[in-house]
């Protein structure tokens, strides 16, 4: 298509500009041609020709160029789907099987799909190996999908100036042959484990923190950057942003983890992302992952200590060392017992399987699979998986657990308070078609909340009491 229309311009260009030079030539003034000699007013047949053709031609260029590009916009049926997270300064890919990486993992000769959100400000996806650039918009998905026809390594990088680690936002692209990946994303997904072997839990950490893309702002070498360098932190003294001097010890690594912008350490911009739902909570026993990433920083710091090392691997964490380290008075609202979450009261195990299939089927009905993925995968609302029974953090500073009363609220009140990191888009629909005088009993509402439970590990077991 390219070539056709090149080789159209070039003949136009030629025949016009030619004919251009020629006419100045040929009816330049010279003493002779002073005076203007008639000529025809207009001659229809000539107007028709240079009307239609052009027409004909311009007609050609659209019909090929809107095949090609709804060919180049609509990801094939069967397209691997990857979900793409930009954020300031880093990627994340997550792969259907759960990994999640910082490289990009792709298969050679399959169609991918990629859904692409921002967690901040608009960047831009952009292989140029593969020829493909698109930019992600803050609240929205944003796809785009490619063929990738030859293995090897390439570049990804943002094509959006989006603050002072721009230019460092890049990701390795690997394409490889579909047993290759599976082996990859494979491997990807166990984090614990090296090709078979189980790695140090600072080698575990050193993954995460990649995956998590905190290098994006905290260096390991030293070196000036958004947050603290993680070099030498664990077991320093910090100036917090209130003035007060404290250890970085273990207890408050955990906290600044947790908990961004609460100990927040003088001289740094409060724009760390949360890592709660990620980190805490029934799925990960024993924080295991929190504390692998612990280690990691321990391990950059030559003033690390007893006080800052997370507790023996796999060994639960001794209530009464949490309760001196100060952890207890502010322990995570993800501790809460998940039994006091949900719509027990009106749910028993024999009534809930048609409820949920209510539930599930009015989610598509209604439309929330716009937004609301049930997988994990981003998407432009909060994924219903495991959002139930999780502490969710709001745009107006609070954070509230998801229970039934909860979900209730925000379903019937979009707007009113919004969960961090996500656009106030949802629509107020919802109230007149699932509660107020016509819906007493409110049965479609609870469907879909129970539906909500039955995807979280925490929701699905108040579901079914
Ligand atoms: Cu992201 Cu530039």
């Amino acid at each position: 298509m390219w070539g056709l229309f090149f080789w159209i311009s070039v003949f136009f260009t030629i025949l016009i500009t030619g004919l251009a030079i020629f006419f100045v030539v040929r009816y330049r003034s010279t003493v002779q041609h002073r005076q203007a000699s008639a000529s025809a007013d207009h001659n229809l047949t000539l107007e028709l020709t240079w009307t239609l053709i052009p027409l004909i031609i311009v007609m050609v260029i659209f019909g090929l160029g809107f095949k090609y590009y709804m060919n180049m916009d609509t990801p094939p049926a069967d397209a691997y789907n990857i979900g793409v997270q930009a954020q300031q300064w880093s990627w994340t890919f997550t792969y259907p099987n759960g990994a999640v990486t910082n490289k990009l993992f792709l298969p050679l000769n399959r169609p991918v799909k990629f859904s692409m959100t921002s967690t901040d400000v608009l960047h831009g996806f952009w292989i140029p190996n593969l020829s493909m650039q698109k930019d992600i918009v803050p609240g929205r998905v944003m796809t785009l999908w490619v063929k990738p026809t030859r293995a090897g390594r390439y570049v990804l990088q943002c094509a959006e100036y989006c603050g002072s680690g721009h230019s460092s936002m890049l990701a390795p692209v690997i394409v490889e042959p579909w047993t290759k990946f599976q082996a990859s994303i494979a491997a990807a997904a166990n984090i614990w484990a090296n090709q078979g072997r189980p790695l140090a839990m600072s080698a575990v950490g050193a993954r995460l923190a990649v995956m998590f893309g905190c290098e994006g702002c905290h260096s390991v070498n030293g070196s000036a950057g958004e947050g603290p360098t993680w070099k030498n932190l664990a077991g320093s003294k910090v100036t917090l942003a209130n003035g007060r001097v404290v250890k970085a010890t273990y207890a408050y690594l955990e906290q600044a983890i947790l908990y961004p912008g609460r100990k927040m350490v003088k001289g740094y911009p409060d724009i760390m992302p949360n890592h709660d739902a990620e980190l805490t909570g029934p799925a990960h026993p024993n924080h295991r992952k929190l504390n692998a990433l612990i280690w990691y920083i321990n391990s950059l710091s030559r003033l690390s200590n007893r006080a800052s090392e997370p507790p023996v691997p796999n060994q639960p964490t001794s209530t009464v060392a949490r309760a001196k380290s100060g952890l207890s008075r502010s322990a995570p609202p993800a501790e809460q017992r998940p039994g006091r979450v949900g719509v027990k009261a009106t749910v028993t195990a024999t009534k809930a399987a048609p409820l949920l299939a209510l539930g599930e089927k009015l989610y598509q009905a209604m439309g929330c699979d716009a937004c609301h993925t049930v997988n994990g995968q981003p998407g432009a609302g909060p994924t219903w998986k495991n959002l139930a029974g999780y502490p969710q953090h709001l745009t107006n500073g609070q954070t509230k657990i998801a229970d039934a009363a909860f979900l209730k609220y925000m379903i019937l009140h979009p707007g009113k308070l919004v969960v961090k990191g996500f656009p106030p888009i949802m629509p107020d629909i919802y109230y007149s078609r699932l509660a107020g005088p016509k819906h007493p009993r409110e049965k479609k509402l609870k469907a879909i909340i129970a539906y909500i439970e039955s995807l979280s590990d925490r929701g699905a077991k108040t579901a079914v009491k």
